[in-house]
């Protein structure tokens, strides 16, 4: 270790470091770790990097402007243990949960190259009246829901839903960054919930951020395929009002799907003016839109709570250009860098628990390309 000294962040910097960005400096840990821009990371390789500890200390050695895109899903409120000191999740309250969010996204913000994008996936909880908060059932496959006896406090009523998730976005606009979506994950098999006097839960939000108003972002690759082709060429309409009402572009038609779009001809009185009400498709295929319906999916391997790899692809393949580099704080068993690195792009994970970070090398992170989906 070069000579140095404690900033007043209380964190070791090398001499020559003017603040966190010198890629060199760095601290030990409580855990006895060295934390620093050039840590010995974990595991290494052209691809993929993983670092072992709290997210927040070594997102704080991670070198300013060096990740393209974020994308994670945190430890949930007051919803499960994974074991480990200082993991995040089992705070005393919403607001020290969002608090601890807040810090985190803030540091990673720095890590973020000024275009970047963040994708958040968090999941709510209910107030449980026994002084302590409960995960949403379904959220996840295979989900355990030991909140109420950690003894998180939430100072709401018994059965309330948090809002965590709005909660955490919020302050992270309150930090600057930039919401652009919240889409809605819907979970068309999540797992049934034994609640009769409220509606069982199928979403979760998948927040997108962005660092700076102009910001890399590739709608191509996640268009879907256009109903009708041919309404490319602008002659099908898609929205709007129909002021003929007897053509096939009618409410009705609309609802059912059933030929809506029917093509003008020549003197439709139907046909809007140019740029008017009515657009034509794509030629590369329709928006997503911000409704994602993807199964969540089952990891064989030890880790319970893991993302599907649509979910991270999408945000991966749309947030992150070619050749970029995609971190997840909470990489668990290594979706995000397994789809990262499917898809032509580097990887960054941390996680807390050295198990995970074994069990992702040995199942889904080796030979990413040999994986064909599913459970490893
Ligand atoms: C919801 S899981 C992430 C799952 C991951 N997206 C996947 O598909 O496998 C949350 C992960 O955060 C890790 N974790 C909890 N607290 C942490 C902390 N303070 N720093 C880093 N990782 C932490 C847990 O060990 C767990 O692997």
């Amino acid at each position: 270790m070069s000579a140095g000294y404690t900033g007043e962040d209380g964190l070791w910097h090398d001499d020559d470091c003017a603040g966190y960005s010198c890629g060199g400096c760095g601290y030990i840990g409580a855990d006895s770790l060295w934390y620093a821009g050039e840590r010995p990371a974990y595991y290494q390789d052209d691809t993929i990097t993983l670092y072992h500890g709290d997210s927040l200390n070594v997102a704080h050695g991670l070198p300013s402007s060096s990740v393209d895109c974020i994308v994670t899903s945190p430890p949930y409120f007051g919803l499960r243990d994974y074991g480990n000191d200082g993991q995040y999740g089992l705070e005393e309250s919403p607001a020290a949960y969002v608090e601890t969010m807040r810090a985190l996204f803030n540091e990673l913000r720095r890590t973020l190259t000024d275009d970047g994008t963040l994708w958040l996936n968090i999941g709510d909880s209910y107030s449980s009246g026994k002084g302590g908060a409960q995960g949403e059932s379904g959220q996840r496959s295979d989900r355990r829901f030991t909140a109420s006896g950690l003894g998180a406090k939430a100072d709401l009523p018994t059965k309330n839903l948090l809002g965590i998730p709005w909660r955490v976005a919020f302050a992270l606009q309150d930090d600057g960054w930039i919401l652009r979506n919240a889409i809605v994950w819907h979970k068309p098999n999540a797992m049934p919930e034994s609640v009769t006097d409220r509606l069982s839960c199928r979403y979760e939000p998948f927040f997108m951020f962005s660092k700076s108003q102009k910001y890399w972002f590739d709608l191509d690759p996640i268009r879907e395929e256009l109903i009708y082709p041919d309404a490319a060429d602008g002659s099908r309409v898609f929205g709007g009002k129909n002021k003929a009402g007897d053509l096939q572009t009618g409410s009705s038609a609309r609802r059912t799907g059933n030929a809506y779009g029917g093509k003008y001809t020549a003197g439709d009185k139907a046909r809007p003016a140019d740029g008017q009400r009515h657009t034509g498709g794509h030629s590369k295929g329709k928006n997503p839109g911000d409704m994602w319906s993807i199964n969540t999916q089952p990891f064989a391997g030890a880790h319970s709570a893991v993302m599907p790899q649509e979910l991270a692809r999408r945000a991966i393949v749309a947030g992150c250009k070619a050749g970029g580099i995609v971190l997840d704080p909470f990489s668990g068993s290594g979706t995000t860098g397994l789809v990262a690195q499917n898809n032509g792009r580097k990887y960054v994970g941390i996680d807390i628990s050295a198990d995970y970070l074994k069990l992702s090398l040995e199942t889904r992170l080796q030979n990413a390309a040999l994986d064909f989906g599913g459970a490893a």
